[in-house]
């Protein structure tokens, strides 16, 4: 058997094409139905044999990212090594495209590939199921980056179920904000708001949440106009609330003729649906033209999750 000496993984970001928040839980999170959908702007990660356990983050954002114990795709390596005892040290690096505290689980991204990445170095044999159960323990989002495609997530968001969807892709514009918004702020903002509405009767409002089955006739249709209409996000108010100048990004969007637009997952990044690359293109062009966002990029979805790109060996 030949010795890997670095493995190189890919992952991509995510968007949520529904986002149904129920009441905060005992533990602090929120019961989530939700949409899951990989998008193509991906990090990615190598993992290489060292002294000691570290990271290193270069790219979009990288003055931001942990780079000690509290970073994600550390997280995940310490989780995995606990079902593989024994597993020698590890250095990763992480060349990042997907922005930091942007509602797009890069994090959660980076230790996705992580997993797979020390799976493979270690040649720690797990399949996707074990990944998927150790992902789940790192973050609510980890377990997704591994699946990629278009998926149901119930729970946290980590209980997956794989969307039946037509092949269609759909063609995304991203529009980037200047700031970033901490996903537990958003959360107890969106708390704050619905105890408000519910006259102080915290808990009692809203009921489960749902799937929209509106939106999961609409990916089988493959019609993205349909698509456009059914997005929907709860915390989009809540991410309105404590960064109000994505009204007017999301607002720029439509008027430039987008098929649908939110705020992806706890923002603060706003995502539009177009109805083709080439529309996609017009609309990122003229999005950054109209200076309602830090910088725009295009991306297509669904695509695959966390997958091994070069083993050198
Ligand atoms: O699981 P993860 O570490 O990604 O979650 C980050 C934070 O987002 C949690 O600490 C919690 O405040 C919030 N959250 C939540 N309900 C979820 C997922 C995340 O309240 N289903």
């Amino acid at each position: 058997m030949k010795i890997v000496t670095a493995v190189t993984v890919r992952v991509p970001a995510k968007l949520n094409l529904q986002l149904a928040v129920g009441p905060r839980r005992a533990d602090g999170y929120h019961d989530l139905v939700t949409v899951f959908h990989a998008v193509s702007l991906f990090d990615e990660i190598t993992a290489k044999p060292a002294s000691r356990d570290g990271v290193a983050v270069s790219g979009e954002g990288a003055d931001r990212v942990p780079a000690d114990r509290d970073n994600l795709a550390l997280r995940a390596v310490a989780a995995l090594r606990a079902v593989l005892p024994g597993a020698p040290k590890v250095h990763i690096t992480i060349t990042k495209r997907i922005p930091v505290a942007a509602g797009l689980a890069g994090g959660s991204a980076d230790a996705a590939a992580a997993l797979v990445a020390c799976n493979e170095l270690w040649d720690g044999g797990l399949g996707q199921p074990q990944l998927l159960e150790i992902a789940a323990r790192v973050g609510s989002d980890v377990a997704f980056a591994l699946l990629g495609g278009t998926a149901v997530g119930r729970g946290r968001g980590e209980r997956l179920t794989p969307a039946l969807a037509p092949a269609t892709q759909y063609h995304w514009v991203l529009a980037f904000a200047d700031g970033q918004l901490s996903t537990p702020e958003v959360y107890a903002a969106l708390d704050r708001l619905r105890a408000a509405r519910a006259d102080g009767a915290a808990g009692l409002f809203p009921a489960v949440p749902t799937l929209d089955t509106g939106l999961m006739s609409a990916l089988r249709s493959g019609d993205a106009r349909l698509v456009g209409r059914a997005l929907s996000n709860d915390l989009q108010p809540a991410a309105l609330s404590l960064f109000p100048a994505l009204r007017k990004t999301l607002a720029a969007g439509l008027e430039l003729g987008a098929l649908g637009a939110l705020v992806s997952g706890s923002g603060p990044t706003c995502v539009f649906l177009a109805a083709s690359a080439d529309r996609a293109l017009d609309l990122a062009a003229s999005l950054s033209g109209a200076g309602v966002c830090r910088s725009v990029a295009r991306a297509s979805g669904p695509v695959p999750g966390a997958a091994v790109v070069s083993a050198a060996r």
